[in-house]
């Protein structure tokens, strides 16, 4: 799969969005270590704080589904369907993220592939409340 692919994947998966209040639909495509593919859209609420991203949507699909090793995760963000700028992924999704990936975990984006380590270089973690 070519990270264009991948990156598709994450497109079609904003077709799901639920963000009636943003109007920024965001999909996300997780890709496990064994290849599977879990999708997640962002799911938003009347009580705004409640709103989940597309890649917690993804990750929660996945982990609840006894996956927990991931390579790569795409993710695509548009208000009006044009999906060419990259949406970076939010602080708190990096932070999800990062309880279950590594540094070299893979977020393709619209500009190309980045690394967790890119966004998220010093990350709180298990370490800390050791
Ligand atoms: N959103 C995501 O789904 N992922 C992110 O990483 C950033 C923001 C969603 C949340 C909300 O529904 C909309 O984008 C606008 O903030």
């Amino acid at each position: 799969m070519t990270n264009n692919d991948f990156f598709q994947m994450a497109v079609r998966a904003a077709e799901k969005s639920y963000s009636p209040y943003s109007h920024f639909r965001v999909g996300a495509a997780l890709l496990t270590e064994d290849g599977q593919v879990f999708t997640g859209c962002n799911i938003e609420n009347s009580s705004y704080s409640l709103t989940v991203c597309a890649e917690r949507t993804a990750v929660f699909k996945a982990v609840s589904s006894g996956f927990c090793d991931f390579k790569a995760i795409a993710i695509a963000g548009s208000a009006d369907g044009d999906f060419s700028r990259p949406c970076y992924p939010c602080g708190a999704c990096l932070q999800v993220l990062s309880e279950f990936c590594g540094d070299d975990f893979l977020i393709v984006l619209s500009d190309g592939a980045h690394t967790l380590s890119d966004f998220l270089p010093k990350r709180f973690s298990e370490e800390n409340i050791k």
